[in-house]
């Protein structure tokens, strides 16, 4: 549980009074109430207000706000106001404006538009925090923090550069180590001394092709990307621990962003109490994608259940269109965070503000100032049913059979490295895969490669283009004792440095999966290639349509499942199994249409037994969290029309309802059940 002092689902989000006159915060609470809201998050962005020059600090506004707002049993999830330094700050200090990938110093402005390792950000964010500590730690509405703001700040200004060079030597401790690890002999790179090196940039070593960056050494484009997740991570970490010391027993977040590539999440998660994170679908997204960025987030701490910090209760203002979520989709959205495993319910921001750049963002208080809205009236709703449902499904868990493993340093590489194709994008391969379990409801779990997978039957990784070390073994073990692993085309190629394992692809999975690639192909847009079937024994169509990659490969104790229908590799395997001690390794040489994926996983979970006990409908997406001898089931249909779901025999009971049911339950459209058994 996040805090005991509140043992029910979070209801409530961002709040920025600060924005408005004073009298505004009674007529708010008084809203506040109406719509069951428990929690605001304060100050995210007032770092101006709260010390208004270097020697001045300012906290009796907050004061006040923080007093009335426990006088009336709203909690507060203090944020730490450092995501945006005052403009003073950076008049005083230009040290701390950070400078841009294409080498361009920056001014104030904006958010979040400082150096992560300037010291003296560091030290003004730390101070902040600090007296904000000592000065809220008994406050009886202070319920857990917040610190910063979507951290993301890349910088390649001249202190980075310096702070870059001394975390190399940390790591290499030779030059001869380095230039080896990057291959610089590569172009006569080679460096004799760490002040040689300089920052990976758009005017040094990158360049930004249709949208992405690539580099000319994706080793130092690595290290600089994980140098810089690290340097971000630890102006977040300096105030964690000022916290902690303070208020030892209050967990302590930032909030994420799902698939957000600058930043290795893993690693973050490992100092995070609770992960928290902002959930912006755009209104035509497929709610699989909102789906798997719930449990990525899931997955970042081993399955705790997270909190969802933001979304908007009705349009955002930042996306080319700005369409409103249609009636009940807010409240089904909601649901769907907390059925993948969210403890929380929360908003960006409760009310709209009056100008800047989101003015046009939706609020729980609409600009006309009353609560005589649809918005408002949904999100009454929304707040009447968590509370109603008390700390029932709080710390409720997700258990999963399947997981896909999910590396920030692959995607990095993946997308650092030129060739063999443009087309390869990671996020798309992991999406594909996801996809295929999510239409058949079959929880999963997002995993880092290093960890242990014991506890799986089935293990996809799409795309592992990096094995870094121990991973190959980890995957080995995890077959050998009888897990079934799929992988596929361009992975095992590169270490951690993205040199080339050498003696053949796939590196050191070639053992595991019993193949050995010898070339690969890259199609254009316009061209494709097909699996054809060559075993009956497996359920799938005779031929399926593939693309993008084409590996060309032997059987080196693996089996083929397929093989490729044209081209001179025409009859070389594209589908290949391995059995490896008491597992199977599945390997899949190219880019398949969605159907094959479909069916290839749906044959892979009946050979694991691994199927939802539910029927599947179009639309219709069930989870379950457990807790003790507790299961719930959440039905969520986002359908515009009813559907009817087939419990069979069990008997259940509706939670929002408390309705005992049993055999058929009629859902309406954009509605949802959550059953108990
Ligand atoms: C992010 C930020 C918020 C706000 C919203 C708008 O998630 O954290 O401060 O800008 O976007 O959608
Ligand atoms: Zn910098």
């Amino acid at each position: 549980m996040i805090n005991e002092k509140l043992p029910q689902i979070f209801y409530g989000g961002d709040y920025n009074p600060d924005q408005w006159p004073e009298e505004v915060l009674d007529e708010d609470i008084i809203y506040f109430k109406k719509a069951g809201i428990n929690v605001v998050t304060l100050p995210v962005f007032s770092w101006a207000k709260l010390q208004p020059s270097e020697e001045v600090y300012d906290f009796q506004w907050l004061d006040k706000i923080m007093d009335k707002l426990a006088e009336n049993n709203i909690y507060v999830c203090l944020a730490t106001s450092t995501a945006a330094q005052p403009a003073w700050m950076s008049k005083k200090y230009p040290e701390i404006l950070p400078v841009d990938f294409d080498g361009r110093k920056r001014k104030h402005g904006g958010r979040v538009n400082f150096c992560p390792n300037s010291k003296v950000y560091r030290k003004m964010s730390t101070s902040l925090t600090r007296k904000l500590a000592e000065r809220y730690k008994g406050h009886p509405s202070l319920l857990l923090w917040h610190i910063g703001n979507e951290y993301g700040n890349y910088c390649y200004c001249e202190h980075c550069e310096e702070e870059f060079r001394i975390w190399l030597k940390k790591k290499y401790k030779t030059i001869e180590n380095l230039n080896k690890a990057w291959n610089m002999s590569f172009w006569g790179h080679t460096v004799y001394d760490f002040d040689e090196v300089v920052v990976p940039s758009g005017i040094s070593e990158m360049w930004r092709d249709s949208g992405r960056e690539r580099t000319n050494f994706q080793g130092i484009s690595l290290d600089y990307n994980r140098f810089m997740s690290e340097s971000v991570f630890n102006c977040y970490h300096e105030e964690y621990k000022i916290i902690k010391e303070i208020t030892p027993d209050l967990y302590i977040t930032t909030n994420l962003m799902g698939t957000f590539k600058p930043l290795d999440y893993f690693k973050w998660a490992e100092k995070m109490d609770v992960i928290s994170w902002d959930n912006y679908p755009q209104l035509i997204d497929p709610m699989y994608v909102t789906a798997l960025r719930h449990d990525l987030m899931r997955g970042l701490k081993n399955g705790k259940p997270f909190m969802l910090m933001e979304q908007t209760p009705s349009q955002q203002n930042w996306q080319p269109y700005n369409g409103l979520k249609r009636p009940g989709m807010m409240r089904l959205q909601s649901y769907q965070a907390v059925a993948h495993g969210a403890d929380t319910v929360m908003f960006f921001q409760l009310r709209r503000s009056i100008g800047a750049c989101e003015k046009y963002h939706g609020a729980v208080i609409e600009h006309v100032g009353h609560d005589n809205t649809r918005v408002f009236r949904e999100c009454a709703k929304l707040g009447e049913e968590l509370n109603a449902l008390k700390d029932k499904i709080l710390d409720s868990t997700i258990d999963a059979k399947v997981a896909i493993v999910f590396d920030w340093e692959n995607w990095w590489a993946v997308e650092l490295s030129s060739g063999p194709s443009i087309e390869l994008n990671y996020l798309k391969q992991i999406e594909k895969y996801y996809k295929a379990f999510y239409d058949m409801n079959i929880a999963v779990d997002f995993v880092n490669p290093e960890w242990d997978l014991s506890k799986y039957d089935v293990v996809v990784a799409p795309l592992l283009y990096m094995v870094k070390d121990g991973v190959a073994s980890n995957i080995e073990s995890f077959v050998k004792s009888g897990g079934t692993f799929i992988t596929t085309f361009f992975s095992g190629i590169v270490n951690e440095n993205d040199l080339v394992t050498l003696g053949g692809y796939p590196g050191e999975l070639r053992k595991t999966l019993g193949i050995w690639v010898e070339e690969i192909d890259a199609l254009f847009p316009n061209m494709n290639n097909s699996f054809k079937l060559t075993e009956n024994s497996i359920k799938l169509k005779d031929e399926y349509s593939c693309g993008m990659l084409c590996d060309i490969l032997h059987l080196e104790g693996a089996k083929a499942l397929a093989v490729f229908g044209s081209d001179f590799y025409k009859n070389s395997p594209a589908l290949t199994l391995n059995q490896f001690g008491k597992g199977k390794a599945y390997y899949i040489a190219s880019d398949p249409e969605e159907e094959f994926i479909r069916d290839f996983i749906s044959h892979v979970c009946e050979e694991k037994n691994i199927f939802s006990s539910f029927e599947k409908l179009e639309g219709v997406e069930i989870t379950e969290r457990v807790k003790e001898d507790k299961t719930f089931v959440f039905i969520l249909n986002h359908n515009e029309s009813q559907v009817e779901v087939n419990l069979s025999d069990k008997e259940y009971v509706e939670l929002l309802t408390g309705e005992k049911k049993i055999g058929k339950v009629t859902i309406k459209a954009k509605d949802l059940v959550i059953l108990e058994k």
